[in-house]
């Protein structure tokens, strides 16, 4: 089912190890990304190999992606479009709602009308932990109702609903994945990348916001894509929809900070600024299920702790590196 795919958000973070593990498999990719948020650099591997092609895209304008879409369908037409772009910065979308509807939300539903003209008939789509806002408990697939606590949140569960209704009229399959908070290479934004960015700038001294007990799963790039890519190869069902997480496991903000600062600047000082939140919007702890992934036959290899561990050796090595 990779044979034919279109990318978007292809310079993100995890759009570009997505493209990386497609074109592994043989697939023929167009990566698009409107270049908000994500890097070339990000794509150096994928731009040496001629199964794949970049353009400079936004996907909300829709007749410049149909354009592209109609001239990179000549010779076959596409088999899947993975939906990964989104406004990945979840505080941005707090004081400026239009950011998550216009790259959230309005970017599934411009991207559905290109889906239904060229006839693209599956998607594989990024959705988020964050649509099930807060609860008690283990979050699982079923759970509802669902009330998200941010606008980044409350776009996935709208996109969800979209490409629901798309499916029935006139999409073949799909795949929805909620992922936890991912870590690893060509981080754009995030926990650790926040840390080792501080810590450039002074490496003394670490602002963490919150009291450092905010307690999430992370999952790494790399045990993501293999769910993701297992998914898509066994679960044939019309709609399919999955947590994608560690088993059982958790990390805490006070473990991350710590690790950050050991790696990058031993001796610095951690400074909390209090309470349980990182931030509005922000959901301070939560518990994933996957045993409906475990059914299919999928299981991480790393647990959340080691997953970090890896991150922070990874990102730490770049963040350090960066000129900008
Ligand atoms: N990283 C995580 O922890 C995490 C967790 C849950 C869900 N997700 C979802 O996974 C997907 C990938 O996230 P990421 O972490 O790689 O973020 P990222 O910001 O690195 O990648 C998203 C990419 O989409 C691009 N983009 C945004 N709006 C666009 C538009 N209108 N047109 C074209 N390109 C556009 C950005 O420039 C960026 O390169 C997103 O949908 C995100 O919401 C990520």
């Amino acid at each position: 089912m990779n044979a034919k795919c279109l990318v978007t958000g292809a310079a993100g973070f995890i759009g570009s190890h997505l493209i990386d593990r497609l074109l592994g498999r043989g697939a023929v990719v167009l990566g698009i990304d409107n270049m908000k948020l994500g890097r070339r650099a990000n794509l150096a591997k994928a731009l040496e190999n001629p199964r794949f092609k970049f353009v400079e895209q936004d996907v909300n304008d829709v007749p410049g992606v149909t354009n592209l879409v109609a001239a990179e369908s000549k010779d076959a037409p596409f088999d899947v479009a993975w939906h990964m772009a989104a406004n990945s910065d979840i505080r941005s979308g707090v004081t400026d709602s239009d950011v998550d509807l216009r790259d959230t939300f309005l970017s599934t539903h411009n991207l559905l009308k290109v889906l239904r003209e060229h006839k693209i008939p599956q998607l594989a789509f990024a959705s988020s932990s964050a649509i099930y806002g807060v609860h008690p408990g283990l979050l699982h697939e079923n759970l509802g109702p669902l009330f998200p606590i941010s606008n980044y949140g409350a776009m996935k569960l709208a996109s969800e609903a979209s490409i629901s209704a798309a499916l029935e009229a006139y999409l073949k399959r799909v795949w929805i994945f909620r992922f936890p908070n991912v870590v690893g290479s060509r981080s754009t934004h995030g926990v650790i990348y926040d840390f080792a960015q501080k810590l450039k700038k002074n490496p003394s001294e670490l602002e963490v916001l919150g009291d450092g007990s905010q307690e999430k799963p992370y999952l790494h790039v790399n045990d993501l894509l293999d769910a993701m890519l297992f998914v898509t190869d066994h679960a044939t069902a019309s709609l399919n929809f999955f947590n994608i997480g560690t088993t059982d496991s958790a990390t805490t903000v006070r473990y991350i900070a710590e690790a950050v600062v050991k790696r990058q600047s031993p001796g610095a000082q951690i400074r909390y600024t209090g309470g349980n939140k990182g931030w509005v919007g922000d959901v301070p702890k939560f518990n994933y299920s996957i045993d409906k992934l475990k059914k299919l036959g999928w299981n991480p290899r790393l647990t959340s702790n080691q997953a970090v561990d890896r991150a922070v050796a990874e990102i730490v090595a770049e963040v350090t590196l960066q000129t900008t």
